[in-house]
């Protein structure tokens, strides 16, 4: 069957497409395949409709475009996991399928998803393609807000852009989530993310246009005192996700949603403790970190 990819919103042409014709429960052709990097490169989001998929053909299909990184930034306890480490849990709920406690720390912890963030910017090496599917929806809420780092990117002043070429940002996710007040962390776990460091404006290396890197895990650039990097990473942000560069996806059931993390950023919208939201989400590492996909 033909594929074909159009913009998901005509007055956004070149952000968040939706890919139609193309069956991910099935092995991929190669043209399918190119044509999804294709899309990738062009819109930074991909959004399939009614990928009816359990997790063996999650994991088959994201293979089939790129190595996996394994779900180490996850809180939960190995022994208290319900998918393998091939898979990040984006639920709220307990190995039983059961809802979390509002006070849960684990749940506490997954709300850190609703900063906006890149994934896994807190490892060396960081994700290059995120593929989330919506297993389960809770009726209302629960949205996924995505932001286009290159459009926001362009549209910085000369100034800006010179003066965030060349910085260095340190992320962590002890930094993202004392955003929200969470500090519940075991030494192993401060040892395990200790920060890590990425570049502020990164290449992509296929269309090599620039983009704004950043994330609610960058807590400090090099060479900065604290509070002026922060308040400098946050003003970025503020201009990062205006409305103009922002496509807010709304879940219906069996939706498979792709965004490169390269060139985006997202973020989760609330939607109420007491409804069970079962997203699964498959990740491509980039391989390299950020530091070697320097502007030119
Ligand atoms: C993720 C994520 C947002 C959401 O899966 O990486 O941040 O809406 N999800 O669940
Ligand atoms: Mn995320």
């Amino acid at each position: 069957m033909s594929h074909t990819i159009k913009p998901v919103e005509p007055a956004r042409p070149t952000f968040a497409g939706e890919v139609s014709g193309i069956d991910l429960t099935r092995r991929l052709t190669d043209a399918e395949v190119a044509a999804i990097h294709a899309g990738m490169d062009r819109f930074g989001v991909l959004v399939f409709r009614d990928q009816h998929l359990d997790d063996e053909q999650q994991l088959a299909f994201s293979r089939q475009l790129g190595a996996l990184e394994k779900a180490t930034g996850d809180i939960m306890a190995e022994k208290d996991r319900r998918l393998s480490m091939d898979l990040n849990d984006i639920s709220n709920v307990d190995k039983h399928g059961e809802l979390l406690p509002r006070d849960d720390r684990r749940r506490l912890f997954s709300l850190g998803n609703m900063l906006w963030h890149s994934d896994s910017s807190f490892k060396d090496v960081p994700a290059k393609y995120s593929l989330l599917s919506a297993r389960r929806i809770p009726a209302t809420g629960g949205n996924t807000e995505f932001a286009d780092m290159r459009a926001a990117y362009d549209a910085l002043d000369d100034a800006t852009k010179a003066e965030a070429h060349d910085l260095i940002c340190a992320h962590s996710q002890i930094f993202s989530r004392g955003i929200l007040g969470f500090d519940d962390f075991t030494d192993a776990e401060r040892a395990k993310w200790a920060p890590v460091r990425q570049r502020l404006v990164r290449r992509h290396p296929n269309t090599g246009r620039l983009s704004l890197y950043l994330s609610s895990h960058a807590g400090a650039i090099e060479g900065w005192p604290v509070p002026e990097a922060r308040a400098f990473l946050r003003d970025l942000t503020e201009h990062a996700t205006q409305r103009q560069f922002v496509y807010a996806h709304v879940w219906r059931q069996w939706d498979l949603v792709m965004w490169d993390n390269r060139v985006t950023m997202h973020r989760a919208r609330r939607y109420r403790a007491d409804e069970v939201r079962d997203m699964r989400r498959t990740t491509l590492t980039n391989e390299v970190s950020s530091l070697e996909q320097a502007p030119i």
